[in-house]
């Protein structure tokens, strides 16, 4: 029989997923390759970002459907069981076209035996889906789609909120615009409006959180810098670190710069400020950003932050922001893939390197200084118990008062949990060097 052509769209988003999958590579970026047209592009999106969502409730379901384990070069026959699933299931996908789109894309990828596989598999799964599920569902983690080593590390450290925090990562976040400082916010919410955005305010002082997501080009003003789009959470950095003029400031790990820019927004004098980030090209991105909203003159220096003889020039810091490389664990409902891109075992070497950057950067900090200490994590490893270490054993270290109006305060620092007032996960600790002589 002859088949129509595979779907382009399904095509490509079952390539991104399986490079995600098997090969590490972030979704983001895979997803930036111009490979289709504006609104096939935007399909296969959605399409990756339920994928991904979902896939550890949807793998269960595959290992109960399938009964010899597919041979390793098989594995994207697999993916495209694993998209077909999503759209059944999330994306209320006709089950016709999606069945026959996955056995035509099987075999276009090669896996022409598998046709009858793909086809049992997936006809299968629509007449035993509540079955099925109801027996995957049984496990906490897989019905959260959540890989167990996640769900077990956030079922430690928050054992209250562990649930509302599974659902939360699991929600679609808004797309949330920082409006400038020298506009005010219920100015531009008039320019949004005006223009059919619908928004409302978010906890902070300049955060309008989008009812639907939409294309840059359409936001008022955006190419002059009117607005960023920054999360909620994120964006209280610059009011925690507080920069005045004209101190002397660092950004520590600044790409893509949307902290670089705000701090900037809060009064940093751009002569006055030095950027690193470790990625080169990362850091080319701070310079477009901060291009867009007008601001010149800022340092940019590519370097590991914690080497500070590759890059110091000397002369102290009044002001640091340290926004860490981290797990990530608070952003998942943004970046989904991270289910299937962090393991267990990066936590510890994650934390030894936000340890030796802390360490690395107090040494440049002014006595009197203040350092702030941010990751986009949930996890307490990488959070209260690092900032707690580094206070014992740093003696000129005390920690400053945070309190935000969305979070709670932990031991040391401030927390804030995914989807709280429609913010990411994100975590904040102000550390302030003592001016006189350190005490032992
Ligand atoms: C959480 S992201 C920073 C986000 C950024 N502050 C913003 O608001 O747009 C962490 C950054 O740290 C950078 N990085 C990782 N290790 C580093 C190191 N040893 N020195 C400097 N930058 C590093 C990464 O390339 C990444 O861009």
């Amino acid at each position: 029989m002859k088949r129509n052509p595979a779907d382009p769209v399904r095509r490509q988003a079952c390539l991104a997923l399986h490079a995600v999958f098997n090969e590490g590579r972030s979704l983001s970026a895979l997803l930036e390759q111009p490979t289709l047209e504006e609104r096939g592009r935007a399909r296969c999106r959605a399409l990756c970002y339920a994928a991904c969502r979902w896939r550890f409730r949807l793998e269960a379901v595959v290992d109960r459907l399938v009964q010899k384990p597919f041979r390793r070069r098989d594995a994207r026959a697999r993916t495209v069981i694993l998209l077909a699933l999503t759209e059944l299931e999330y994306l209320d996908g006709a089950p016709h076209a999606v069945v026959d789109s996955a056995v035509t894309l099987v075999q276009d990828f090669g896996h022409g035996a598998l046709r009858g596989v793909v086809n049992a598999v997936l006809r299968r799964f629509l007449r035993e889906r509540e079955a099925m599920l109801a027996s995957v569902d049984r496990d906490a983690a897989l019905a959260a789609a959540f890989p167990p080593w996640i769900a077990q590390r956030l079922g430690v450290d928050w054992p209250e909120d562990a649930p509302a925090l599974l659902d939360a990562s699991n929600a679609r976040a808004p797309m949330t615009l920082r409006v400038a400082a020298r506009l005010g916010r219920d100015e531009y919410h008039g320019r949004l409006a005006a223009a059919g955005i619908d928004a409302q305010p978010g906890p902070g002082r300049a955060d309008l959180q989008l009812a639907a997501p939409c294309d840059v080009s359409d936001l008022p003003g955006f190419a002059q810098g009117d607005c960023s789009v920054q999360d909620s959470a994120a964006q209280f950095a610059a009011a925690l670190l507080a920069p005045q003029p004209p101190e002397r400031v660092l950004d520590a790990c600044a790409a893509p710069g949307g902290k670089t820019g705000h701090l900037l927004e809060q009064g940093a004098t751009p002569e006055r400020l030095t950027v690193i980030d470790a990625d080169a090209q990362r850091l080319e991105r701070v310079h477009g950003n901060l291009a867009r909203l007008q601001y010149d003159g800022v340092r940019g220096v590519v370097a590991d932050a914690a080497s500070v003889s590759d890059w110091w020039d000397g002369e102290l810091f009044d002001a640091i922001l340290l926004d860490a490389p981290c797990s990530a664990l608070g952003v998942i409902r943004r970046h989904p893939d991270i289910k299937s891109l962090r393991r267990a075992d990066d936590l510890e070497p994650l934390a030894a390197l936000q340890s030796s950057l802390l360490d690395a950067l107090w040494s440049v900090l002014k006595p009197g200084g203040r350092l702030l200490y941010a990751t986009c994590s949930i996890t307490r490893l990488e959070n209260e118990e690092q900032v707690a270490a580094f206070l014992e054993r740093t003696a000129d270290a005390t920690a400053g008062t945070v309190s935000l109006p969305v979070g709670r305060p932990v031991s040391v620092g401030w927390q804030i949990l995914p989807g709280e007032m429609g913010c990411d996960g994100f975590y904040y600790a102000l550390l302030q060097r003592q001016s006189g002589p350190a005490s032992a």
